[in-house]
């Protein structure tokens, strides 16, 4: 029996997927300690999107810790703390024109979600929250609530109120979306009270790689405004340049009320989470949403550092090329394979969605088959049908060729009975 199996509880979930004990990554590459090489297309589940151990940012934090830099603070004012702001206002906000105040939440993703939708409530006096059917956005009480999940719900253990679940318009196309949260908002016969704030992931990644279009996300801000309610994007997993822009809202040219990120903020795959928020929305008291580790020092070294290699890297356009790269593969070599193949994607997350395919968990066993050819690769969605390719937004090319490569052949000896 392993350790793992002897001491560690059966909450474990992603290694048993890849059972190999891993001991060096660099950039796109891991490595188990049998000595076997992977490339990785699961990316630390977006928290790696400038690769493992990035040269730029990790010779940063080693200079840091070798000059004895403060590693714990709290929200003490620290140099490095200073730096990232200041950072994060000249290159990532001033260009954008984005007026929003940063507050620092407790280290994941969840702790941003949290904090969104404590102030959503506060600010509007409201208690109900909508969110989209096939959302996910983070595993504690407040941020499970509003995920929809049926599995992680029922870890709750109790009643998960306060949200009214929405249907997803890719799911959904014949409801008009829009109007149909509109008549729950302002029909006083709707049974549903008026909402604080709608919750978003403009691109569903756990839910499945399903993209919002960028004028449902136009008029939900519109509608938003017109009901006076806050729109919240949950940036965590695709935004930090995911989709190609650094904010996945930016291809809709709207502004959200709050903002979560976390994941790939820190640049090191580093506990950090933020929430951004209109600063008229800004009306914490001092310490009324507090938290011991709300300034991982190290992480505010990595987060500047991979801002500035966001820059001097053209990040951006070598998203949109990697972009085009996936989208033709998996169209001309992968789809053809089987009718019943769907295909989603956008900027550097792609899905491939087995759901319709006749094989019995088609998906599991691709990324399986993937896994045994030397790929790191999850799934995602209902029934974890949608295998999700999500590499490092610095992957060289032929690693990314490479990579989908072991995707077709894997699918080819799932789907095709290739050897
Ligand atoms: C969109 C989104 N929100 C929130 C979370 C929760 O983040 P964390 O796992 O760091 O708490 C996740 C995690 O996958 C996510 O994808």
């Amino acid at each position: 029996m392993s350790i793992y199996e002897e001491l560690e509880s059966n909450v474990r979930s992603y290694c048993r997927s890849f059972p190999v004990s891993f001991n060096r990554a660099k950039m796109s590459k891991m490595y188990s300690e049998d000595g076997r090489e992977y490339i990785d297309f699961f990316n630390g589940a977006g928290a790696l999107n400038y690769g493992h151990n990035n040269d730029y940012i990790k010779k940063r934090i080693i200079e840091y810790i070798e000059n004895d830099g403060i590693s714990h603070a709290l929200d003490l004012h620290t140099k490095v703390k200073e730096d990232f702001l200041a950072t994060f206002r000249d290159l990532i906000l001033k260009p954008r024109a984005l007026d929003y105040k940063v507050m620092f939440c407790g280290p994941t993703g969840t702790n941003a979600v949290e904090a969104a939708l404590k102030l959503s409530r506060k600010v509007k006096k409201r208690t109900g929250i909508f969110a989209l059917t096939g959302s996910f956005h983070g595993m504690t009480l407040g941020s499970l609530s509003i995920s929809s999940g049926k599995t992680p719900r029922a870890g709750a253990g109790l009643p998960l109120t306060g949200v009214t679940f929405i249907p997803h318009p890719y799911n959904h196309p014949e409801i008009d979306t829009i109007a149909y949260m509109e008549e729950l908002m302002t029909d006083e016969y709707s049974g549903v009270e008026k909402p604080a704030a709608v919750f978003i992931e403009t691109v569903q990644a756990e839910g499945g790689v399903i993209p919002l279009s960028d004028k449902f996300i136009r008029d939900l801000r519109e509608l938003c405004d017109r009901q006076d309610v806050l729109l919240v994007v949950d940036d965590i997993q695709v935004g930090c340049g995911r989709t190609g822009k650094f904010f996945s809202f930016e291809r809709a040219g709207i502004v959200p009320d709050m903002v979560t990120l976390s994941k790939s903020i820190s640049g090191y795959g580093l506990p950090m989470a933020l929430l951004l928020i209109r600063p008229e929305l800004d009306i914490w008291k001092p310490a009324e949403h507090n938290g011991t580790f709300r300034g991982n020092q190290l992480a505010f070294v990595g987060a500047k550092a991979a801002l500035e290699y966001r820059e001097k890297n053209g990040l951006e356009e070598k998203t949109r090329q990697n972009e085009d790269l996936i989208r033709e593969f998996v169209t001309e070599r992968l789809l053809p394979m089987d009718k019943n193949l769907r295909y989603r994607g956008i900027g550097m997350i792609h899905g491939v969605d087995f759901g319709a395919v006749e094989i019995e968990d088609a998906a599991g066993l691709v990324a399986r088959e993937c896994f045994l050819n030397g790929l790191v690769i999850e799934r995602a969605g209902r029934g974890d049908c949608v295998l999700k390719i999500m590499p490092a937004l610095t992957i060289e090319e032929d690693e990314l060729i490479k990579g989908l490569e072991i995707i077709e052949k894997s699918m080819k000896k799932v789907l095709l009975g290739n050897k």
